[in-house]
């Protein structure tokens, strides 16, 4: 991208600053805390927010920020930063290398820009509202691959709910795709919608700093992203169908016969 703006070079440099701190850590010997939630969080998630929020106070201290080991640090201005310094933990601790950093800003629900970058591949994934989206500074655009040649994966949240539905839909996906995953990594889901690697991402129940960068990635490589009963998906919503949108329907179709069938009443609008 020719034309960054002052706040997607400082997105970019916190992403590869944290990454540094990360890669250091990746297959060597990490304790391991678990949360209340029974997650992961390592001294890498910690030392990685810890920068980001230390670069990104540097040129704008009026934002707010919100960090998923730090929480929200509330300030004047109406911008707020949704970072992730890990997202895919359990991959990063176990040696696997399908984590990313990402980092969002957002402005009165507007995603403004959005960075991913996965340290162990150096693969810089970026995007601003209006200017196409980027990996390793070359624009990138979603497949144009039909369901018979798709991957699809999901990203789930540990309700019950969530996962019941995950179930019933990967024991059906045979029937309607060519192929399914999960990779753990949101982040890097929705990056590689982007990038034309995999064909779609359903998201069910995260949190904003897990997706708010991939979605703005999909959208401006030219995908779709409706919500789960195919209407117009607004941020931060945080159950959505993200594609190439080749069989984007045939997805929601999918969605509303398994919700049916598990007599799931939530509306996801
Ligand atoms: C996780 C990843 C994963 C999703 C989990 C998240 P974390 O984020 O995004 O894809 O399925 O629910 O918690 O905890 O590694 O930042
Ligand atoms: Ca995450
Ligand atoms: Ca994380």
């Amino acid at each position: 991208m020719e034309n960054k703006s002052k706040e997607l070079e400082v997105a970019i440099r916190a992403t590869q600053e944290a990454g540094k701190v990360i890669e250091k850590y990746f297959e060597t010997e990490i304790l391991k805390e678990f949360k209340e939630d029974k997650s992961i969080v390592t001294k890498a998630d910690r030392e990685s927010e810890e920068i980001i929020k230390k670069i990104i106070v540097q040129d704008f201290p009026t934002h707010s920020i919100l960090g998923e080991e730090t929480g929200m640090t509330k300030n004047k201005s109406e911008y707020i930063w949704h970072v992730d310094p890990i997202d895919g933990t359990r991959n990063f601790s176990n040696g696997i290398p399908l984590f990313a950093v990402s980092i969002a800003l957002v402005h009165e629900n507007n995603i403004i820009l959005g960075v991913v970058y996965n340290p162990a591949t150096h693969s810089l994934f970026y995007a601003e509202k209006g200017k196409g989206a980027f990996l390793n500074d070359k624009k990138i655009f979603v497949s144009k691959d039909d369901k018979d040649h798709a991957i699809v994966t999901a990203s789930p949240s540990k309700l019950d709910i969530d996962r019941q539905l995950l179930l019933e839909l990967y024991h059906n996906f045979p029937k309607v795709v060519r192929s399914d995953r999960i990779l753990g990594c949101t982040a890097l889901e929705l990056a590689y919608v982007a990038r034309g690697g995999l064909e779609a991402n359903i998201q069910l129940g995260l949190n904003t700093y897990d997706f708010a960068a991939g979605t703005l990635l999909v959208q401006e490589a030219g995908g779709k992203i409706t919500t789960l009963e195919g209407k117009d998906w607004k941020f931060p919503n945080n159950y959505f169908i993200a594609s190439n949108g080749v069989f984007h329907n045939l997805l929601v179709e999918e969605i509303k016969r398994q919700k049916a069938k598990l007599n799931i009443q939530q509306n996801h609008e």
